[in-house]
């Protein structure tokens, strides 16, 4: 931001030949402290042994000759409290508007950072448990990109495994022809159901037999593989639909069976790195000295694990991308998984920065989402209810069912990326669906709110770049009020706020300053009459709403919600 510059050329002309690069100017915690401040002048008065209160006052007497301040207080033993100017912020706001990326600053241009997301197990029916991974990840997704990186949204299906002979079995033996002929992931989620009951018999024959189909299909049998492929196919076909409800986009699919080739290579390479060793028929990495335990990567039986697999797919992804970082998407019941991996991958020699977001776990209308209490609800169930329970809320203004699909899905999303991913949360239809308060509804209606006023002014978004506040002003912009100043302050925030959320992987810092936005448009837009306003100050709040609209818009949009314009 410029203001850090600023200030930081201030210690810089002050104490030459020092690094400043840790100096920063923050938004005020209070209004009364000024609009901004530092607090710099303490640690760097405490690195050098010097009096705080006699550091702060030189840097304050040299910000004073800057015309971007209006006051510059040292207050207590050198905070700085900064006042900016009007003519500052006017010109601030309108660089705001007209950037190309809303400010967003482009600092991923030229990296690459896969996102490994949503990765539901295949042959199966997505549930309200895949809600977070999905949602979160979308968000993670947009973001990366909107800060200018090149994102490779990477589906990691969980698509092999030992439930693949009880399906081939199953989907053999229990189904009819009809079934067979009109396969869906619910007929297989069925058939599976089913055979992997009858491999419980006592006789053990049909386990037998589901073991069989499952060592075939790893040999290559034409038939089984064949197999094998229609279901993944349905399962991604189903997956899609789901996607295209909720507007999320992968690049790959690429399954746990893209890295089957891979794995041995993996453990030949552990071993000769003297990483691997044997234990009780197993080959483990020893993690005990990290205080990570010990990780398997290969079976008494030969056979490899999600530890392999994972390793096998970050050796592809840095020969196909060498991407800067890989980040993944799961619950939080995985961190020794992802923290043993990538330990083990840093032993290995990659330099990729690694980053697990395990988010906690979900439960629904306050109770937890179990198979046994059968609350494991679809999905696709989820949306239905959400959309039906929207649909009521908009039908009496004449809403479409389209309308009724952008807020009951952006309701399911908001409510969950409101929360620090790594909390557990509870997913509750009031609170989701809530006009008033945090909710996704309410900052959509916020939005709609922006464009039925720019409706009823004549002007739109495109066109508002027209309006002028008077003629010999530099800037459009004019603020007055401290409803409107208030705003201003925290619009030009929008950049810093999509910074941080990707910086500690948290969309909730997004979605927090969404809400504190729009509460302080609430509260401009309650304090300063617009239309009825002389055409100079109505111009020059028409431009504040509309660029509230479009931070709001933007926003939103890199949380994965839409923002209909009507509602
Ligand atoms: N399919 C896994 C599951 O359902 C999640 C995969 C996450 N990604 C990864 N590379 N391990 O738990």
């Amino acid at each position: 931001m410029e203001l850090n510059e600023i200030v930081r050329g201030a210690f810089e002309k002050a104490f030459p030949g020092e690094d400043f690069g840790f100096v920063r100017v923050v938004p005020a915690t209070d209004a009364k402290f000024g609009d901004y401040q530092c607090n710099d002048a303490l640690k760097f008065a405490k690195k050098l042994k010097m009096n705080p209160r006699e550091v702060g006052t030189k840097i304050a007497d040299l910000l004073k000759d800057e015309s971007v301040f209006e006051k510059v207080e040292v207050a207590g033993p050198g905070f700085l409290n900064l006042t900016v100017s009007t003519e500052w912020l006017n010109a601030q706001l309108l660089n705001l508007q007209t950037s190309k990326h809303l400010s967003i600053p482009q600092i991923g241009v030229g990296k690459k950072v896969v996102v490994d997301y949503s990765s539901p197990n295949a042959a199966k029916q997505m549930h309200i448990g895949h809600i977070r991974s999905t949602v979160i990840g979308c968000a993670i997704d947009r973001i990366f990109r909107a800060l200018g990186y090149d994102v490779v949204a990477d589906n990691h299906l969980g698509d092999w495994g030992t439930q693949f002979g009880i399906l081939i079995k199953g989907y053999r033996e229990c189904l009819t022809e009809e079934e067979r002929q009109n396969l869906t992931v619910a007929t297989l989620e069925k058939c599976y159901v089913l055979s992997a009951a009858k491999a419980k018999e006592e006789d053990g024959i049909w386990k037998e037999s589901c073991k069989q189909e499952l060592v075939k299909l790893q040999q290559g049998d034409k038939e089984n593989l064949a197999l094998w492929k229609r279901f993944i196919e349905i399962s991604i076909g189903e997956f899609e639909r789901m996607y295209r409800k909720l507007g999320v986009k992968f690049d790959t699919y690429r399954g746990e069976s893209y890295y089957n080739d891979a794995m041995p290579g993996v453990v030949e390479k552990l071993l000769k790195m003297g990483l691997a060793e044997e234990s009780e028929g197993a080959l483990i990495v020893n993690l005990e000295k990290d205080k990570l335990g010990v990780a398997i990567v290969r079976k008494s039986d030969g056979g490899f694990n999600y530890t392999t697999s994972d390793l096998a797919c970050v050796e592809s992804r840095v020969a196909e991308y060498d991407p800067e970082r890989i980040i993944y998407i799961t619950d939080d019941r995985q961190n020794l998984h992802f923290q043993q991996f990538f330990e083990i991958a840093r032993k290995m020699g990659y330099t990729t920065t690694f980053h697990h977001i395990g988010f906690g776990l979900m439960s629904y209308q306050g109770k937890a989402i179990s198979t046994r209490e059968g609350n494991l609800i679809k999905l696709d169930d989820l949306l239905s209810e959400a959309k039906r329970r929207a649909y009521e809320i908009v039908k009496d203004r004449g809403g479409t069912e389209e309308l009724a699909e952008q807020i009951g899905y952006g309701a399911v999303k908001y409510s969950d990326l409101s929360h620090d991913p790594c909390t557990t949360i509870d997913f509750n239809w009031d609170k989701a669906l809530a006009l008033e308060g945090n909710s996704g509804p309410y900052l959509q209606y916020a939005y709609a709110r922006v464009c039925s006023l720019m409706e009823k002014a004549g002007v739109d978004f495109s066109s508002c770049a027209s309006l002028t506040s008077g003629k010999d002003s530099a800037s459009p912009f004019s603020v007055t009020t401290p409803s409107e100043k208030k705003l201003a302050l925290q619009l030009l925030e929008f950049p810093g706020a999509v910074v941080r959320a990707a910086e500690i992987y948290k969309p909730s810092v997004l979605a927090d300053y969404l809400f504190q936005t729009a509460q302080l448009y609430s509260s401009f837009y309650q304090n300063s009459p617009i239309l009825k306003s002389e055409e100079a100050v109505k111009n020059a709040r028409l431009r504040l709403c509309a660029l509230f609209g479009e931070v709001l818009k933007k926003g939103l949009y890199l949380l994965g919600i839409e923002t209909p314009s009507h509602i």
